[in-house]
């Protein structure tokens, strides 16, 4: 008899408590008033695509294509030489960068010279002017068909707005050409671009929505809180990331 009736005792108490802690744990869930957002069960941030406009000149976002001109006029008003090994030839605007990414450019370059490896800037900014003169150059070696997938119109240069540039290998193996996708320093950009803030702005597979053909040696600066989003997100390009 005493040993039923320690059972009973055991089952009642383990009754009670599970009782109580079911009460407990009900309490934990709050009612959301009227008005309130319930809680999200998760952390996650939404990145804020508006943070920067893509269309006001001069903005870190700005997107600059085929369709949306840069303009005859347009010019950075912050313009400073990097810290960097240069192409001789260069001229020399394209020797500058506007200021912001010019110092990410510097720590690009620097991070990469940790691993041995060597960049060096071929052209930076680019006026309405050199760009004038780099298209006609491209047409008469080429013929406009093919310059079209390879060099933008004047007025239509990503370099015109001061944060778009070509890099190459310090030896200048593969100046501005396809096989420097295949050295270790073109290898080392496409990989680590992105952690000073820039994206390899025309990627293969890529061509019908950058409207040109893929060029591992042109980067764009974004700033680091973008190129890490679209890294995060595995887009490379500004109108696919901005749905424009
Ligand atoms: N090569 C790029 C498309 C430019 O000319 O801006
Ligand atoms: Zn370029």
């Amino acid at each position: 008899m005493k040993k039923y009736l320690f059972v009973i005792g055991i089952v009642f108490i383990i009754l009670v408590s599970a009782f109580f802690v079911g009460r407990n744990s009900d309490t934990q869930i709050k009612p959301v008033a009227q008005g309130e957002k319930p809680q999200q069960q998760t952390s996650q941030v939404t990145f804020d695509k508006t943070k920067y406009s893509t269309t006001k000149p001069g903005s870190i976002w700005w997107i600059v294509n085929k369709q949306r001109a840069a303009g005859a006029s347009y010019a950075p008003t912050d313009l400073v030489v990097p810290n960097v090994p240069v192409r001789p030839s260069a001229g020399a605007d394209e020797r500058k960068l506007r200021k912001e990414a010019a110092g990410g450019l510097e720590a690009l370059v620097a991070a990469a010279k940790k691993e041995n490896i060597n960049l060096m800037l071929a052209s930076g900014y680019r006026s309405y002017q050199t760009q004038v003169t780099v298209y006609n150059n491209e047409v008469k070696q080429y013929g406009q068909a093919k310059a079209d997938t390879q060099s933008a119109k004047p007025g239509y240069s990503e370099h015109q707005t001061g944060l778009a540039m070509d890099v190459e290998d310090g030896a200048r193996k593969c100046e501005v050409s396809d096989c420097f996708g295949t050295l270790p320093e073109g290898k080392w950009v496409a990989a680590n671009a992105y952690k000073y803030g820039f994206i390899v702005r025309y990627t293969p597979g890529k061509e019908s929505i950058t409207g040109y053909r893929a060029e591992p040696w042109h980067i764009r600066y974004i700033c680091t809180e973008l190129s890490n989003e679209m890294h995060k997100q595995n887009i490379s390009t500004l109108e696919e990331f901005f749905s424009n």
